[in-house]
C-alpha cells in the first residue's frame, strides 16, 4: 500500500550541544545559561523528528561514528521510531557536533558546527537501498556528486513504473558552496535556503524564485523560504505562490525551523496534497516550532 511507504531523508544527524541564554554573551567572559541540553540534530534528521511527530512513518539515512555520542543519537531515533537500518557505521571516527547558542530573548540561533571525518553516503551504499519500500526520497545536499547519481538510480527506477507510484525526489540547497549548485536540475522538488538566494544576489523569495528557476529540471518546483517572511514556491506554471509565516506569541528558538517546514512541506506533497497546501502547512507547523524548545511541541493537539 503506498500509504504505508516512508519518507527517507537522506544527510547528517549529528550532536547539538545547546546553550539557552538570555542575552548574547560577550566575548571573553564567563556568564551562565537559562539551560542547557543536548539534542539530535542534523538537518535531515531534524525533518525526520517532525515527519515522526506528524505520525508519517520515515527513515534516516547517514553515516554515524560509534561512541557515546552516537549511542546518544541512535537512542533517539529509536525513541522517535525513525527507521535507522540504513545508517552505516564508521567506528574510526569522530562525531560531528554543534556548539548553538539559543537567545531565549530572540530566539536566534548561533551555531558552531564541526565534522572532522565522518565521510557522507556515497552512491555505492545507496545502490543497496530497496527503494520500493519509499513513496519519498529527500537530500540534505551535501556531497553533491555522489548524490546525483543517487537521484540517478531513482529516476531510472521510476522510468518503469506508473506515474502514481513514482518515488517524489527533493533536494535542500541550504549552504552557500558552489558544487551543491549542481543539485538543481535534479529533484521535483528544490528548497532553496534564504542564504543561497542571498548569496546569488536575491534579496526577496520572489526574485530568488524568479532568477534561479531556469536552474531547477522542466516540471519542477522550488521552494525557498524566508524566515518571518514565509515561504514562496514557483513551479512549471509560472505562477508565484505564498504563504505568510505563522509568528508563535513568543519567539523562542528557531533551530531547526527551515528542517521542520522542509518536513512540513514534504509530508503534504507525499500525501497528494497542492503545493499551496504544503508551504501553508510547512510555514505553520515551522511559526509553531519557534515558539517552543525542540521540536516534541510540534505534534498537533
Ligand atoms: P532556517 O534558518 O532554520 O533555515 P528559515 O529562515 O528558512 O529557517 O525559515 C523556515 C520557516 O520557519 C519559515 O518559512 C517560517 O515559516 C518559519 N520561521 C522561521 N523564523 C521565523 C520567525 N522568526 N517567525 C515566524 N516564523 C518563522
Ligand atoms: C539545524 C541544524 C542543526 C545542526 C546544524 C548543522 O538546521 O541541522 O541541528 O547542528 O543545522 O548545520
Amino acid at each position: 500500500m503506498a500509504d504505508q511507504k516512508k519518507i527517507l531523508c537522506v544527510g547528517l544527524v549529528c550532536l547539538d550541544i545547546i546553550s539557552v541564554v538570555e542575552e548574547y554573551p560577550e566575548e571573553d567572559t564567563d556568564t551562565r545559561c537559562v539551560s542547557q541540553r543536548w539534542q539530535r540534530g542534523g538537518n535531515a534528521s531534524n525533518s525526520c523528528t517532525v515527519l515522526s511527530l506528524l505520525g508519517a512513518p520515515c527513515a534516516f539515512m547517514g553515516s554515524l561514528a560509534a561512541g557515546p555520542v552516537a549511542d546518544f543519537v541512535l537512542e533517539d531515533f529509536q525513541k522517535f521510531g525513525i527507521d535507522v537500518s540504513l545508517v552505516s557505521e564508521h567506528a574510526q571516527c569522530v562525531s560531528p557536533a554543534s556548539v548553538v547558542i539559543s537567545n531565549i530573548r530572540t530566539g536566534s540561533r548561533t551555531i558552531l558546527h564541526m565534522n572532522r571525518d565522518l565521510p557522507d553516503v556515497t552512491a555505492q551504499d545507496f545502490s543497496r537501498v530497496d527503494l520500493a519500500q519509499f513513496k519519498w526520497i529527500h537530500w540534505e545536499g551535501r556531497n553533491a556528486g555522489e548524490q546525483v547519481k543517487m537521484i540517478q538510480q531513482v529516476e531510472k527506477f521510476n522510468a518503469q513504473l506508473p506515474d502514481h507510484q513514482r518515488i517524489g525526489i527533493s533536494v535542500e540547497i541550504e549552504k552557500t558552496r558552489e558544487p551543491l549548485y549542481e543539485l538543481f536540475p535534479y529533484g521535483d522538488v528544490v528548497f532553496v535556503s534564504k542564504d543561497v538566494a542571498r548569496h546569488f544576489g536575491f534579496d526577496s523569495p520572489e526574485a530568488a524564485l524568479r532568477g534561479l528557476y531556469p536552474r531547477v529540471k522542466k516540471g519542477a518546483v522550488l521552494i525557498c523560504a524566508w524566515a518571518e517572511k514565509g515561504a514562496d514556491a514557483l513551479g512549471p506554471d509560472g505562477l508565484l505562490l505564498h504563504s505568510d509565516a505563522f509568528p508563535p506569541e513568543m519567539l523562542v528558538d528557531t533551530l531547526g525551523a527551515g528542517d521542520t517546514f522542509n518536513a512540513g512541506v514534504l509530508h503534504t506533497l507525499s500525501n497528494g496534497g497542492s503545493v499551496q497546501d504544503a508551504l501553508a502547512f510547512g510555514c505553520r507547523i515551522a511559526g509553531r516550532k519557534c515558539g517552543f524548545h525542540g521540536y516534541d511541541g510540534i505534534r498537533e493537539k
